[in-house]
């Protein structure tokens, strides 16, 4: 059969795709599922522990898909699929909340963040998120879970999650290791750039599907440095703006930070910007052309998800009845 280490990752569609997405992890997915067995899922069912509007959640749900796509995962070389397609997540999700004791979920960090964050909505789903996340990861028995820093203590409870099964069933679950990529770049908002870009700020933010002239202005308007020499450096420390200007430049045209330092000797930022402006936009726009032809494609799309639904579903329900059978489960 097949080699190749097993890879996983969710990505909640529960906001647009932005630049900081893209030049961040996805820009290298391309690349790993050529070396990876990859599953890629658009996480919906984690997006309900916070109010979502149905009909954006639909929306996205199918844009994300296709923004995927148009980005180079080619659904013939990897599985892309919709989480709440493959019902085995949620059901060995029940299992395993039965071996993650209270104390350890009290712990997690992300949850103490978002229940501060919506006081009004600190339901259970909230709280037992990690649970779900570690069926996500252990029913595909993958080798790596790529993900951002925010996510390693996630990871961190679903191998620890994964070791007390094993250590009670013997070698169920494979425990997998994440897979905190190198060459993340980390981008930050274009007008406060000591916060990471984020929907929430959508000034600062340059969104997948944004039209060339909002990226210019977003780009003109970005926060440079109120220092006086006005000279285009990396130096994060001092010139947040400008340093996070030149990692955008870098990685939308592969020039190094001692180029571009050069391209703009002695010319201060008003050049600058509109030319990180233009790179942007030629970076995104064969991204942009490609989802809305995707989109205007439903039939393609949906036999993607479909034909991806149903090669995970077949995994998944292997793990599934494998941890069934551990358990005492009378099989049907
Ligand atoms: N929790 C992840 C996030 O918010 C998304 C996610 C859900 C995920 N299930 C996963 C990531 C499984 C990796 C593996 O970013």
């Amino acid at each position: 059969m097949n080699e190749k280490k097993t890879m996983l990752s969710g990505i909640q569609p529960s906001g647009d795709l932005h630049l900081g997405n893209y030049l961040g992890p996805m820009r290298h997915w391309p690349g790993m599922i050529e070396t990876y067995d990859c599953f890629f899922f658009m996480a919906d069912l984690h997006t309900i522990t916070v109010r979502q509007d149905p009909a954006q959640l639909r929306k996205r749900t199918l844009t994300q898909i296709a923004q995927y796509i148009a980005s180079g995962l080619d659904p013939e070389k990897c599985t892309l699929f919709v989480q709440s397609h493959v019902p085995a997540h949620a059901q060995l999700g029940w299992v395993l909340n039965c071996y993650t004791m209270f104390g350890e979920l009290s712990r997690m960090t992300q949850f103490k963040d978002k229940a501060s964050k919506h006081s009004e909505n600190i339901n259970a789903g909230l709280f037992t998120y990690p649970v779900l996340m570690a069926a996500d990861i252990l029913i595909y028995q993958p080798d790596y879970v790529p993900v951002g820093e925010d996510q390693r203590q996630h990871v961190e409870i679903c191998r620890d999650i994964a070791e007390r099964f094993n250590g009670i069933y013997g070698d169920v679950l494979r425990v997998p290791e994440p897979y905190i990529a190198k060459v993340g770049a980390r981008i930050m908002s274009l007008n406060a750039p000591e916060t990471k870009m984020s929907k929430s700020l959508p000034e600062g933010c340059v969104f997948l599907m944004d039209k060339p002239e909002d990226i210019m202005r977003k780009f003109k308007r970005a926060v440079t440095d109120s220092d006086t020499e006005r000279c285009v450096r990396y130096a994060p420390g001092e010139k947040p703006g400008v340093s996070n200007l030149v990692q955008i430049y870098a990685a939308a045209t592969g020039k190094s930070f001692e180029e571009i330092e050069s391209e703009f000797a002695g010319q201060g930022y008003g050049k600058f910007k509109p030319a990180v402006g233009e790179a942007v936009v030629e970076t995104l726009r064969p991204i942009r052309e490609e989802t809305e032809r995707l989109l205007a494609d439903k039939a393609y799309l949906e036999s993607v998800y479909r034909a991806g639904a149903e090669k995970a579903g077949c995994v998944a329900e292997k793990t599934l009845r494998k941890v069934y059978k551990k358990l005492g489960f009378l099989a049907r």
